[in-house]
């Protein structure tokens, strides 16, 4: 194992976890790549080693959704003797209509892939930051995260979470040397919608909605080194958050349904 720093990065099969890895990777950390594709996994540690000379790249499959996935990767990091300096939880998906008539362990399972398995993964890897003196978290929450939206009862009050988390998590250790910053998108160009099946709503909406995946983790590792605690991702959201925000005008927000 060599002196670099080391990032973990989970959902890093595709879109915003795949730059995250590819731009840690070239600012000279070796990465842990966390998804349940370990075939793209594979496929992105090879181009990574190849393309940025020395990296070190540990694969770990797990599905975050699953209760004992947390402790998983903390056991497989440990016994291969490896620290964890940057944790990106970034892992995420649409998830479960709450009104469809799905089973309700659906609905706990979502929750645990976009909630309890970021606590868990920060109470698990934060504490060694705490005593190295040093550390970086970036939760990847969203723009939904900042507002009240019909049909979002599961995925923007997870997002919201996330925020609360890090703010609190954020002000328990930063005069410890370590950094959490919840990090909120808009519309990024990912697997995300896709995967959804809203392809649609990408079709419909205006261009310069969307940003590129390259701009927001650029922003997200700028905000984290900086020691921000909620950063809200490309200039158009962070001009649109103050009024989301706002006793005053949020409430104009909440008459779209
Ligand atoms: N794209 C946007 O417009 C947008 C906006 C705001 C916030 N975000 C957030 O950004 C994060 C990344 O999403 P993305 O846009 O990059 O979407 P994406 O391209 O669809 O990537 C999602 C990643 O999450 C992983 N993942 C999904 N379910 C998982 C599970 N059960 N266990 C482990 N890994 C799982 C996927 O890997 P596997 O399928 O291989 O497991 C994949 O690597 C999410 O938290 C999302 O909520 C996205």
């Amino acid at each position: 194992m060599t002196d670099r720093l080391t990032a973990l990065i989970t959902g890093a099969s595709a879109g915003l976890g795949k730059e995250f890895a590819r731009q840690l990777a070239a600012a000279g950390c070796n990465l842990i790549l966390v998804a349940r594709r370990v075939d793209r996994l594979q496929d992105s540690a090879a181009h990574f080693r190849e393309q940025f000379r020395g990296v070190e790249v540990l694969c770990i499959e797990a599905d975050l959704s699953r209760a004992e996935a947390p402790e998983h990767i903390y056991t497989v990091v440990r016994d291969h003797g490896w620290q964890v300096d940057y944790l990106v939880n970034n892992a995420g998906a649409a998830g479960p209509d709450f009104f469809g008539h799905q089973p309700w362990a659906d609905h706990l399972a979502y929750l645990r892939l976009m909630q309890t398995s970021v606590a868990e993964l920060c109470y698990r890897f934060i504490p060694a930051m705490v005593e190295r003196g040093f550390g970086r978290v970036i939760n990847v929450s969203s723009v939904s995260g900042r507002m009240a939206a019909a049909n979002s009862c599961h995925y923007g009050p997870t997002k919201t979470y996330l925020i609360a988390l890090s703010e609190a998590l954020g002000l328990s250790v930063r005069a410890r040397g370590v950094h959490v910053t919840a990090l909120c998108p808009g519309f990024t160009h990912t697997d995300f919608h896709a995967t959804a099946g809203l392809d649609e709503l990408k079709r419909s909406t205006p261009s310069l909605i969307w940003y590129s995946a390259g701009t927001v983790v650029r922003e997200g590792l700028r905000a984290v080194e900086k020691g921000r605690l909620v950063y809200v991702s490309g200039r158009l959201y962070r001009w649109l958050d103050p009024l989301l925000q706002s006793v005053w005008t949020r409430w104009l927000f909440l008459r779209v349904d």
